[in-house]
């Protein structure tokens, strides 16, 4: 049975090429000191700081930067980011980059006026913001996370070993968020396929759990078959701007909070992905790759239904003849079949994980209670030799 919820999202999108017109009446919302939040330096290259940098100029704002934001940006990073915020009183912060410069942004904004220290309030006890929190906006330039449209924020600390996501709430969702397509084609083919499976695991995170008739199931289903045909195009062309947008809005929608709604979720891959990040600080999506495989299969006879169901409307495999455990199998090696053809690292050694690193990630994988089993420590201790490769 579809749960009780209530659904409303904040953010409002500009979606396609010309989407960065909107910028200037957005901007006009918002105070004059503007903190431009950007990464290592892709936007530099590609022209897009330019571009922005003369909106804002046209805009008559203060600017302030915070450039290299790193890949999965650090505890260390925010303490930076919050001291120049404080210092420029930021009013508005813009991020432009990919998931991580959101997720960053976000951290930014609910810890600009906190007394406490963000790490251990927001990512140690989960705690919501009580001070006042400065509007983020976004132009995104990969796809992946969602982070664009959610109120997700994933921070690493690198001396506790850990990486962790706090889901806030709307007033910390960005205000805006502006998609270009053709923005994400600089991506290096890796980030691409990484962003891929990041997608299409959130998906997975929210399908593999409850048994029932959900709506959300079948809206999940046909996000993950429009991904699957786009990703088979886009890493043969990664100039097909047809694959790139539906890429890109199939990201969005993977994790803008719809497909959760009324029912549970899992999200241990996430979980162990995330563990493994804190360890090799490797690319997410690929963390999540390498865990899946040996995941599901273990936990697939206790969703047997589910998986057989995957099979049977995302990878179109016939249910004629087969049994439920037959298409479950099934299901799982066409999308094996898919992620080796997309590029997909499949094992942690290539991640940099070593044996010794084993116990530190199980401790540090925060056990989670939505999906078909709840694991134990032992558990995830053999996926995560399985996982090694
Ligand atoms: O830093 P720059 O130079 O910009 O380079 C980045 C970075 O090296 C590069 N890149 C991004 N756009 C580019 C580009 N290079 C060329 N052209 C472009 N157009 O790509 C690299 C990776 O970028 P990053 O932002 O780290 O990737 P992603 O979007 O996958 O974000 C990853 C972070 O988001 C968190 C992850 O844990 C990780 O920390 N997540 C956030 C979530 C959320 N907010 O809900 C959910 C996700 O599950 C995830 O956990
Ligand atoms: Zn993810």
């Amino acid at each position: 049975m579809l749960g009780n919820f209530t659904y409303h999202n904040p953010t409002k999108l500009y979606f396609g090429e010309d989407s960065l017109k909107y910028l200037r009446d957005e901007l006009g919302n918002y105070g004059k000191n503007v903190l431009l939040v950007y990464g290592g330096g892709s936007i530099r290259k590609n022209g897009l700081y330019d571009e922005i940098i003369a909106v804002l100029k046209e805009c008559g704002k203060n600017v302030t930067e915070v450039p290299g934001v790193m890949p999965n940006p650090t505890s260390d990073k925010l303490i930076e980011g919050v001291a120049v915020a404080r210092g420029c009183k930021a009013d508005f912060i813009l991020a432009v980059g990919g998931g991580s410069v959101c997720d960053y942004s976000k951290a930014v904004s609910v810890s600009v006026n906190c007394n406490d220290d963000p790490w251990e309030k927001y990512f140690i006890r989960f705690e919501e913001p009580d001070c006042e929190i400065i509007p983020v906006g976004c132009v995104l330039t990969m796809a992946g996370t969602g982070s664009e449209m959610n109120g997700g924020s994933v921070i690493t600390n690198h001396e506790k070993k850990l990486k962790i996501g706090h889901v806030f709430g709307d007033d910390v969702m960005p205000k805006f968020s502006i998609l270009n397509p053709r923005y994400t084609m600089t991506l290096p083919k890796y980030q691409m396929c990484a962003g891929i499976y990041d997608i299409f695991n959130h998906i997975c995170e929210q399908y593999f759990s409850g048994e029932d008739d959900n709506t959300s199931d079948y809206i999940s289903e046909g996000l993950m078959r429009s991904l699957i045909h786009s990703s088979r195009i886009a890493v043969k062309d990664p100039q097909d701007y047809e694959a790139r947008s539906n890429i890109m809005w199939t990201a969005t929608w993977a994790l803008n909070t719809l497909v959760s709604r009324g029912k549970t979720t899992d999200w241990m891959v996430h979980m162990l992905g995330q563990a493994v990040g804190a360890y090799t600080d490797a690319t997410h999506g690929m963390t999540l790759a390498a865990v899946s495989l040996p995941y599901y299969r273990y936990i697939m006879p206790y969703g047997i239904k589910k998986f057989a169901r995957f099979a049977a409307e995302v990878w179109g495999i016939s249910r004629d003849g087969r049994s439920d455990e037959q298409l479950a199998e099934e299901g799982l090696s066409a999308m094996e079949g898919w992620m080796k053809e997309i590029g997909l690292v499949t094992d942690l050694k290539t991640l940099g994980a070593t044996e010794d690193m084993i116990d530190g990630i199980a401790d540090a994988t925060l056990i989670l209670d939505g999906g078909y089993k709840v694991l134990d420590r032992d558990e995830i201790v053999k996926i995560l030799k399985a996982s090694m490769g």
